[in-house]
């Protein structure tokens, strides 16, 4: 038997495997055909070995997740083969989906209908995820690529908005620019979760999005803690507030004021996952100036360039529509006797309260303020070195 004739017999065993065996896409592992003295090969034919393998994640092409699969189940779910997995026997088969679309599948990438090409209709574009196993509590949405219109001078996703319903979780209407952000939802019972991304031909602009959907296992260590909308679990990062920009908004309040970007009516947690040997955690503005500029007048502490200084912080009772909250703080050492945050700038903040979350609350309108962008702040986790443990 020569190299082809094997081949032959490969692809046909293939194709009758991968058919009969098409139940086993839905579970965790492949059949696949392979040429004897394979490693696992237990039953061998005129050279032909038969070998199962798990349908784990996989590194495809720019940087996305795969899953392993034989080529003609890869074929069988539209997936795209992108490189190759179990030692070259499998497939790393990546899943792109679009409108109307479903899935069942972990890592399956959700993208508007022209991706990589923007879209400028309206419309409303919904996809449902489903379980991919019993054991599946969570699921974590990354936004690889997010950009819908902005909201309108309130903060109100008037124009586009991405509702996610179904889950257990609460999610605000998210709009306007938010790549590189991800949110956690949880699943309620095995309720499907839906993603219904609507677009107003009230605003003309160039959305595109692709969103990556994670299923989280309810044992898995990586599962956000309730309440955590967003999760970090580096040593230091920054966190950004939905929709934060360094660029103002173009629509204006009813007072002729620049409008806000920070989005309205939203109410969540942003936390970090403690590192052992880590106690507490230090949040502070990032590098430009307005990365905290979450209620009051943005607008004038630009211009008079009190912005991002104490002159232009506020806290406690001052801070009743927009703001946010840290558990027991100290700025300089110093308690700040204050948990609540908002206006222009904001000090240097050091907790050793635990879990590590920063809440954000945001009210429904922005009468008072102007032109906030929302905050862009960098957290570092701080060592257990000379502080009192259990503080
Ligand atoms: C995955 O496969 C292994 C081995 O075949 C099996 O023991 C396990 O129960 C499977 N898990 C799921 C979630 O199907
Ligand atoms: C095999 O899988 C494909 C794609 O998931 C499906 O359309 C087809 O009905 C399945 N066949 C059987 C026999 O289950
Ligand atoms: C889904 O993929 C992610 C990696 O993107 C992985 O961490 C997670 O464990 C996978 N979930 C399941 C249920 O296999």
């Amino acid at each position: 038997m020569n190299i082809i004739q094997i081949t032959i017999i490969l692809i046909v065993l293939e194709s009758v495997l991968g058919e009969y065996h098409n139940v086993s896409v839905s579970s965790n592992s492949s059949l696949v055909s392979r040429q004897g003295k394979s490693f696992w090969g237990w039953a061998s034919i005129w050279g032909i070995g038969i070998v199962r393998f798990q349908n784990g994640v996989c590194p495809a092409a720019d940087s996305l997740d795969g899953t392993c699969y034989t080529r003609r189940q890869c074929m069988d779910i539209n997936g795209i083969a992108s490189g190759s997995c179990a030692s070259n026997i499998g497939v790393c088969c990546v899943l792109q989906r679009t409108c109307s679309g479903t899935s069942s599948y972990n890592n399956t990438y959700f993208v508007n209908s022209a991706f990589p090409s923007t879209m400028t209709t309206s419309g409303v574009c919904t996809f449902t995820i489903q379980k991919c196993n019993p054991s599946i509590c969570q699921v974590r949405i990354d936004f690889l690529t997010f950009t819908l219109a902005q909201p309108d001078a309130n903060g109100n996703c008037n124009y586009d908005s991405m509702n996610i319903v179904g889950g257990g979780s609460n999610i605000p209407i998210i709009c306007g620019e938010n790549s590189g952000l991800h949110v956690y939802v949880d699943f309620n019972g095995d309720s499907n979760i839906r993603i219904v991304i609507s677009t107003s031909s009230d605003a003309s602009v160039a959305r595109s999005w692709k969103l990556k959907i994670a299923q989280i296992a309810c044992d898995c260590p990586t599962r956000a803690p309730s309440g955590c909308l967003m999760y970090y679990t580096d040593l230091s990062g920054t966190v950004r507030s939905f929709n934060y920009g360094t660029t103002v908004s173009s629509y204006f309040l009813a007072n002729g004021q620049p409008g806000t970007r920070q989005l309205a009516n939203t109410n969540y947690g942003i936390c970090v996952g403690m590192v052992p040997g880590y106690c507490g955690i230090q949040w502070a503005p990032s590098s430009d100036p307005v990365s905290f500029t979450v209620s009051a007048d943005t607008t004038a502490a630009v211009g008079t360039g009190i912005i991002g200084t104490s002159a232009a912080y506020l806290s406690g009772t001052n801070c009743l529509t927009d703001f946010i909250v840290v558990p027991d703080p100290s700025a300089s050492g110093v308690p700040t006797n204050t948990d609540r945050f908002c206006g222009n700038g904001l000090p240097t903040l050091t907790t050793y309260s635990k879990p590590f979350v920063l809440t954000t609350v945001t009210d429904s309108n922005e009468l008072l303020d102007s032109g906030n962008r929302g905050f862009a702040l960098s957290y570092t986790q701080l060592r257990c070195t000379n502080i009192i443990i259990g503080k």
